[in-house]
This record gives structure tokens, sequence and C-alpha cells, in this order.
């Protein structure tokens, strides 16, 4: 036997690994990875529209020097299966070359390592033409001609990274810049959501001198959000945690919060795992197949935090955009899931359950017969019962028939759909002084009527929506104490 290298043909190859399906923003959020994982604590991204416009990435982590840019430039530079630090968010030692070259044809890379500047740029055309694997190394005045590189003047140690030359969006547009400009759109999106860990905790990322805002998908800075007890489990010595939390219902998001969950219709689909590897956020918004996605679990949303030492157990792909989570993982995650669709429905239920709390009265009634639902109007509440004591036989009936010809034409359909849909008006009035002028009105009709208006003031204080509201039943109170 007896061995023969085998090169491969440097123009073929680098051309195909261009083809690993980076998109725009999945391709920046694996350099800024890279910017991450160097311990930086401030990136700015800088893409401005010109004649050739051109990306830059600018870190203040720790830099490389020259033989470092060589090896990190060199494909496959670290061997996927040796041991990471564990807050280092590479793996295959790719995504540096592919990330950047899928998307443009020359990455220069400039670092600064202990006061001295070292670049290397790969360009696709020149291997094309020399056909060899040839970096291409620059001298410091070199150095000094490229765009905005006095952007490093203020940092120490850091990296700058320059995208040039477009090929593949040129391609697929007749105005770039505009085209560019969007796909930025999207990548800040995309950055914020995917980093949110970060963007709260030490890292600032700019965009054209923009600040990027964190995108928490589990909205913990509204108090309604709920959130379940945190589990661990333990794969091979290495712990996954699982926190489940529940949005709030739509009703009670703001603005903002609407904003951040990427709108209502986002809210619904984006509803599952969210996987966390070394707090980047690499897939979300699935159940893996272990539960449905229901209208109803649709304000459950899971936090997965996996560590980099169980990488071979997943598959995680080079873009880190995709990865098959092992049956073992999955059957671990599998409790949570059913408890967190199972809370997310308490959410939704119909506000007027008759069997949920019988010392509450409700407007609507939900009653289950064999199996059956049916939603009839309470004739209990004090309202109905002081039109009972009023009105004669002959407008008792035409009452009667008005309140089934309700019952029987409530748009179920309808609000069903709007209802998944985020888009039911919830206006009910909660000012107290509105609630408790409406009952004082109807007591003094009572009163006129000569009915037992005590009796009727209990009864609102066990009717929705007055007795949610504590300020205004501790009014009726008094009212009644004094009495
Ligand atoms: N911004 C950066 N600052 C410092 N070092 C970097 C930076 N980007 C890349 N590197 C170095 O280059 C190596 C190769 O990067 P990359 O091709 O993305 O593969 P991986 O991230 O999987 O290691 C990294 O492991 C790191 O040592
Ligand atoms: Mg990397």
């Amino acid at each position: 036997m007896f061995n023969k290298e085998s090169i491969p043909f440097a123009p073929m190859l680098i051309e195909s690994m261009r083809s690993l399906g980076y998109s725009f923003q999945s391709a920046i959020a694996d350099l800024i990875d890279n910017s991450i994982s160097a311990g930086a604590t401030r990136i700015d991204i800088r893409l401005l529209p010109t004649e050739n416009p051109y990306l830059i990435i600018l870190d203040n982590g720790c830099g490389m020097n020259s033989s470092e840019i060589e090896e990190a430039m060199r494909y496959g530079s670290k061997n996927p299966l040796d041991e990471r630090k564990k807050d280092d968010l590479g793996r295959f030692g790719l995504g540096l070359k592919s990330a950047s070259l899928s998307q443009c044809r020359k990455l220069t890379v400039v670092s600064k390592k202990d006061n001295t500047m070292s670049s290397y740029s790969w360009d696709l055309d020149y291997i094309a033409q020399q056909e060899a694997w040839l970096l291409q190394g620059y001298s410091k005045e070199e150095i000094n001609e490229l765009p905005e590189i006095n952007l490093l003047d203020g940092i120490k140690n850091g990296t700058y990274i320059l995208l040039q030359n477009f090929d593949r969006i040129k391609e697929s547009t007749n105005d770039l810049n505009t085209t560019l400009t969007k796909s930025m759109d999207d990548t800040i999106e995309h950055l914020s959501l995917v980093f949110h860990r970060f963007l709260t905790s030490g890292l600032d990322i700019y965009v054209n001198n923009s600040k990027i805002e964190d995108k928490d998908p589990f909205l913990l800075t509204n108090k309604k959000t709920q959130f379940k007890r945190e589990q661990k489990f333990s794969i091979n010595g290495s712990n996954i945690t699982v926190k489940p939390y529940i949005l709030p219902h739509i009703s009670a998001l703001t603005k903002e919060d609407i904003k951040k969950v990427g709108g209502k219709e986002r809210l619904r689909n984006e509803q599952g795992f969210y996987v966390y590897r070394n707090k980047r956020l690499i897939i979300w918004g699935t159940w893996f197949k272990l539960g449905r996605k229901e209208e109803l679990s649709k304000l459950a949303r899971v936090k997965v935090d996996i560590p980099n030492d169980l990488d071979y157990m997943w598959n995680i792909d080079i873009k880190k955009s995709s990865a098959k989570l092992p049956d073992i993982i999955k059957r671990n995650l599998y409790n949570c899931v059913e408890q967190s669709i199972f809370s997310s429905e308490n959410v939704h239920k119909y506000r007027g359950r008759k069997e949920a709390n019988k010392d509450i009265s409700y407007i609507w009634e939900r009653n289950n017969i064999r199996g059956e639902i049916e939603y009839k109007i309470n004739r209990d509440i004090p309202q109905l019962k002081l039109l009972q004591e009023s009105l004669n036989d002959k407008e008792l009936k035409v009452l009667e028939s008005l309140l089934e010809k309700l019952e029987e034409s409530l748009p179920i359909n309808a609000l069903y759909v709007d209802a998944c849909n985020g888009k039911v008006k919830d206006d009910n009035s909660n000012d107290t002084e509105e609630l408790y002028a409406d009952v004082m009105e109807q007591i003094e009709y009572a009163k006129i009527q000569g009915m037992d208006y005590k009796m009727l003031l209990k009864a609102f204080l066990k009717t929705e929506p007055y007795c949610n509201n504590k300020e205004l039943t501790k009014k009726i109170q008094e009212v009644l104490e004094n009495e």
C-alpha cells in the first residue's frame, strides 16, 4: 500500500463551500458568534449605501496576531471533535470563511493584537485565477487603505471583518443598495432575538451607530408573564435546564410587547421550545412534533438551555440554523410541554365557566351536556333579576325571547377565528367610578320597585365584572354596612 495526497481543487471546493445554505442574516449571526467567543463587549456593523457597497463587522474582542489570522482563515481551522471552551459559540472551524463567502466574493480580516495589526483575505476571483489555496496578506500601508479602517484606532485589541463584492445579491436585484438595506433590517430583527440574552448582559451591537435592542421572547418585563418551575435533567453528565413561560393574554400585551414578539401572528406561530446553545438561540417556535401547534398553547414558550459539550448528540449544522434534538432529550422535555400546553389553555379558557367558581356568577354560563358545550346567559345576574321584578308578563316574554335569540345566534365560528388571531377587542370597563355608578343606578331603580335591594347589592358582589374589581367590591360592602 502507498499513500497519495489528494488536494482538493481550490476554485471548485471554495465555490461549493458557498452553498451551505446561509442566509444573509444567518451569515452575519455566525460572524457575531465569533466576536462573542472572542470576548467582545461591543460589536459594530457598518453597511452604508455606496457604489460598491461593503459590510464591516468590528469587535473589541481578544483579536488575533498574524499567525492566528492565518490559522483562522484556513478551512477547517479547528477539529469539530476537539473539546471547546464552555462559552465558545464556534463548532466546525468553518464559520468565518463559509458564512462570509456565502454572501460575497472577498473576505478580508484585519486584527489588532498587542498593538500590531495584521491582515489576510480570501478573494474568490484570485483563487479562480491562481487555482490554488492562496491567501493574500497585506502590509501596514495596504491595511491603511481599507475602508473605515480607522474604526480600529480606538480599540486596543479587536477584529475588523470586511465583506466586499456581494455577487449573489447583486444578481438577484437591480437595486443592490436597497436590497442590502432591507436584508440588514431583517438581520437586525434576527440578531435582536438570537442574541437577546447577550444584549442584556454586557454586549452592545450597533448597526451604523444605532444600538440593537434585545427582543426577549418571554416578555419578562411584562408582570403578567407567568413562569413555571425550572427543571433540570442530566445527559451524560451535562445539565439541560428547562423553564416554561406563559405569555400574558394578548389583551394584556403592550404595543411594545407585541412588537417584541414580532406581531400577533407570530405570537401564535412561534409558540414552543426556545433552544439555546451557550445562551445563543439556535431553534425556536417548534414543539418538535411532541405536541401540536394548538391555538390554545399559543402563549407557551419553553426555554431550553443546552451546553456546547452536548453538540455531538444533536447534529447541529454548520449554519447553526437547525439542529435535530436527540430522542433522549425530547423524552425529557415532554413533561414540560404537557404542562405548558395545559397552563396556557387556562389563560384562554372561557371567562364564563359555570363549574369554575361557584361563588361567582358569570354572565355567560358554559354548560357541559354529555360532552356538548352550550353557552347560556345566566338568568340569575342582578340586572335580569331586576328586570324580572319590574316587567309585566308580556314584557318578560319579549325579554326571554330576546335572550334565547342572543344565545342561539352567538357567532361562535367568527369569534373563534377572531380570538385565535388575537383580534377580539377587549374593552371591558374596569373603571371603579363607572362601575359603581352603574350599580347604584340599578339599586335606586330596585328601591323604586320596592325590591330587596340589599340582596341585589350582594348579587352584584358576586357577579362579573363587578366582583373582579376589589376597590368596587369594598365600596359596595361599605354601602351594605351603612344601610
Ligand atoms: N472576531 C474574531 N476575533 C477573534 N478570533 C476570531 C474571530 N473570528 C474568528 N476567530 C478565530 O478563528 C477561528 C475560526 O473561526 P470560524 O471559522 O468561525 O470557526 P469556529 O467559530 O467554528 O471556530 C475561531 O475559532 C477563532 O479562533
Ligand atoms: Mg465561528
